[in-house]
């Protein structure tokens, strides 16, 4: 459930009209609503009442400051890949002792500041990369608290790249190999072994993986605890999915229920690292209609987003409901149209001979479910500015990015002394 309604004839985020929002910060923008999040954060949490969970939300998903902010004061921890990424969790307001580190190219500078600050763990994903924090830690005169992402060849069924755990993927170490790795990582003077982390994928829509996932995990917690390591935390990744097309994913109690049959005997602290389930349908994209082309075959509608702004379509050929702002338009005749943005290539479309409502040059439009994987994969292509996020808050909005001027864009690039005049 979400917080973006029709009232008075115009959809709303809670209770601002997302025209009142265009008119003032202009389009593209993306919009958050606090309420969703909120609600969304409370709906998975709630699902593990009871239970000695750490929910750290993946901030890549969407890292602007201000919704880290809203997460945090859940109580949310975080799961970052980056330094960039931690130091924005640790300026949101996330405590260290909430913070796990994924990624499968850590530096040793990233190393050395997450043990500076003092997060809960690495998530290690290689050999190499364990000797190293062993290194650095060592270097500081301190332990590094670990997991290691196993690898438990598991078909997550979604789309190929954004599949992480079959053997053919890059992550996480081999679980036919885990025992030995962990045996040599406990050997490492720097190296602390906490437990076990997996992640599977990202927008699943299928529990059975999960539950084949989970079980490998067990198993291995077992296996480990039997050759002598203290296991005491368990790190089940992210990857719930959300309903982007009308096919609703399973329920966060259900996917708590084939976790905690897994693992729940334990006695571990379970980590869950959810990102687009928090924030994804917490997100809408507005965009302006430029124009609407009719060509021989197909009929174009040419928006002022694009490809830059929303990759997805292109990147995953994944699927955004398109609404119009306009209720009435929302109620009218529906015809086949391509929706696309104004950026060189082919590439740059959002929807194919989709049924849409008549639109015209200058109504808005918002594409739904853009909250995760939206503006934080934005880029300039194009010479085309970020587009600015404003989150609302009930009758209140704030911008909480600001779209740069062009001069601003323009002025990253400097020119070589030789060609200066
Ligand atoms: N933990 C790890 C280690 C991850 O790699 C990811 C996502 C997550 C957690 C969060 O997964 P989520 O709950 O959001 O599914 N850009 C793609 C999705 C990439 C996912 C990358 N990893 C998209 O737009 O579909």
């Amino acid at each position: 459930m979400d917080h973006f309604n029709y009232r008075n004839g115009e959809l709303h985020a809670e209770e601002v009209p997302l025209r009142e929002i265009a008119e003032a910060v202009g389009t593209p923008f993306y919009c958050y609503s606090t309420a969703t999040l909120i609600r969304h954060y409370k709906v998975f949490s709630g699902a593990f009442d009871g239970v000695n969970a750490l929910v750290c939300y993946a901030l890549k998903a969407n890292s602007n400051l201000a919704v880290i902010r809203t997460l945090a004061e859940q109580g949310s921890g975080a799961d970052v890949v980056s330094e960039g990424e931690l130091r924005r969790a640790l300026e949101a307001g996330v405590a260290p002792e909430k913070i796990v580190f994924s990624g499968v190219g850590k530096t040793p500078d990233e190393m050395r500041y997450a043990l500076e600050v003092g997060i809960h763990q690495f998530n290690v994903e290689s050999e190499p990369e364990v000797r190293v924090l062993s290194d650095v830690a060592t270097s500081m005169g301190v332990s590094a608290p670990i997991t290691f992402r196993v690898n438990p060849d598991v078909d997550a069924k979604t789309h190929a790249k954004i599949s992480t755990g079959k053997a053919e993927n890059k992550f996480g170490v081999p679980w036919q190999d885990a025992s030995r790795i962990y045996a040599e990582a406990a050997a490492l003077p720097g190296i602390e072994i906490k437990g076990v982390d997996v992640h599977i994928g990202s927008q699943l829509t299928d529990l059975e993986p999960y539950k084949n996932a989970f079980n490998r995990v067990r198993d291995l917690v077992q296996q480990l605890r039997s050759e002598g390591h203290d296991i005491t935390r368990v790190d089940l990744g992210g990857g719930l999915g959300i309903p982007y097309d009308g096919n609703i994913p399973p329920e966060p109690a259900a996917y708590a229920s084939v976790a905690l049959e897994a693992i729940g005997n334990l006695g571990c602290q379970v980590i869950f690292e959810p990102g687009r389930l928090i924030v994804g349908n917490a997100g809408v994209l507005v965009s302006e209609v430029i124009y609407v082309k009719q060509a021989t075959e197909r009929k174009f509608i040419i928006l002022d987003a694009a490809m830059n702004d929303l990759i997805r379509p292109a990147m995953y050929d994944g699927f955004h409901q398109i609404d119009p702002i306009r209720e009435d338009q929302k109620l009218g005749t529906y015809g086949p149209a391509d929706v696309v943005g104004p950026v060189c290539e082919t590439g740059d479309t959002f929807a194919r001979e989709r049924d849409m409502p008549q639109l015209a040059d200058g109504d808005l439009v918002a594409f739904r479910s853009a909250g995760a994987y939206g503006a934080v994969m934005a880029s300039t292509y194009n010479t085309r500015p970020l587009v600015p996020e404003v989150l609302v808050n009930g009758d209140q909005y704030a911008v909480i990015r600001a779209r740069p001027s062009l001069e601003e864009l323009l002025n990253l690039d400097i020119l070589p002394p030789w060609q200066q005049a």
